[in-house]
């Protein structure tokens, strides 16, 4: 009996590996990810070594093009926003990691699986329907449902008495908890669960302040092909490395801080606190380029399943029949969604400034205030508009 555990090396997924090990006396295999969270992974080699670990059984993969081009892309493409603000990304990583520690079990012939997550939050539940999902009869041991580690004392005594190394910053109460990846870090609990009470500077890693950014306004130019960004300022480049460089403008002038209240899928609420730098951005210029390319009834059937698309992928159900459908639509609706828009980055504002495409159903000579030469007829107007006031005459003669 052997399990696969997702390891991040802090403190947390430490005492879950010893508990393995202990409760039930099985060979823990770790499995790391790198989403591009920005820390060293080694570390992470280093310790689960250390707690007896073989180094066949540790994996340490760079997921970064792949999460970012088979991920955060698609997702972008629907413009995703769970309950009209959160940008999902931590909601977007967890299929991934869940699906390589199935193919790493498979590899290993493991027939268990085991995360980090609480009882308490999405988290599990995106975990493990990917499980699920992708081995139907797989075990999953989810160790915060189970020990009786109810206290982070409890937890630093565990480790302590285990020769598990604690960070100086984890011995006292630990002022937050986070997640991190390419597209935002995320920040909950502790000094943020008063949510009349202003997030702490010292929560921001990867924005400055938007009151210190800078005082002069960047532009930059995001091309897109088929929906995706593809290059900034004529550069082209990979999906993460793209992402990467839009995080760095974005954290320079203070982009994409979001202080949320959100409804969690087992039913409470939580107040977190976003940074999405590069995805905010994205987000703006991916809208623009749509004005321009997709049909006024394309565009807003989009935008009525976007909150069907957003809440499927919060609540865990990337690997599921209806998500692949509305993914299906959503991609078809991306053909001819290629061009140029420019924005300005200011003070922690995203504004578009132009926008233009080889596939634009743009008109400057329909929509003109001057003479447009026969384009569009104005009488043809008289018509549509008795039409389609004529039930509401009726109405009128009625009612009045
Ligand atoms: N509330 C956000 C979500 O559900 C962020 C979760 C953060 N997860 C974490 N393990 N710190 O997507
Ligand atoms: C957790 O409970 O592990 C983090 C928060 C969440 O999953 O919503």
């Amino acid at each position: 009996n052997r399990v696969v555990l997702a390891y991040s090396g802090g403190l947390d997924t430490s005492v879950i590996l010893k508990w393995l090990q202990q409760t039930y006396n099985c060979e823990v295999v770790t499995f790391t990810a790198d989403l591009g969270q920005g820390e060293e992974l080694e570390p992470a080699r280093a310790k689960a070594e250390m707690m007896g670990v073989k180094p066949e059984h540790i994996f340490i993969d760079d997921l970064r093009e792949e999460f970012v081009g088979d991920y955060v892309f698609p997702m972008m493409r629907a413009n995703a926003l769970y309950e009209g603000l959160y940008l999902l990304g931590t909601s977007i990583a967890r299929p991934l990691i869940a699906k390589r520690q199935i193919e790493i079990a498979r590899m290993v012939e493991a027939d268990a699986v085991s995360h980090g997550a609480t009882g308490k939050g999405n988290d599990q539940v995106r975990f493990e329907l990917g499980y699920y999902a992708l081995a139907p009869d797989i075990k999953v041991i989810a160790p915060w449902r189970e020990w009786d580690l109810t206290s982070r004392t409890a937890l630093i005594a565990y480790a302590e008495q285990h020769q598990i190394p604690v960070p100086k910053d984890k011995r006292g109460e630990a002022p937050f908890s986070t997640d991190a990846n390419l597209l935002h870090t995320s920040s909950e609990g502790l000094v943020l669960e008063d949510p009349w009470a202003e997030v702490p500077g010292y929560v921001f890693s990867r924005t400055v302040d938007p009151e210190d950014a800078p005082d002069r306004p960047q532009v930059i130019e995001i091309e897109f092909e088929h929906g995706d960004p593809i290059a900034i300022d004529g550069l082209s480049m990979t999906p993460a490395t793209l992402l990467a460089a839009l995080n760095e403008l974005g954290r320079t002038h203070g982009i994409g801080r979001l202080d949320l209240v959100e409804n969690r899928f087992v039913g409470m609420k939580s107040r977190g606190m976003y940074e999405t730098p590069g995805g905010t951005i994205l987000h703006a210029a991916h809208r623009a380029i749509e004005q321009l390319t997709l049909d006024r009834g394309a565009a807003h059937l989009k935008d009525e399943l976007m909150p069907r698309y957003a809440e499927l992928i919060y609540n865990g159900f990337w690997f599921s029949p209806e998500r692949e459908m509305l993914q299906a639509a959503i991609d078809l609706s991306q053909k001819k969604v290629n061009g140029m828009v420019r924005l300005k980055l200011y003070k922690g504002g995203v504004h578009v400034i132009g926008r233009q495409s080889p596939d634009s159903l743009y008109s400057e000579k329909v929509v003109t205030f001057e003479d447009d030469a026969g384009a569009y007829d104005q009488r043809d107007a008289a018509g549509f508009i008795k039409l389609q006031a004529l039930r509401l005459r009726l109405l009128g003669r009625r009612d009045q």
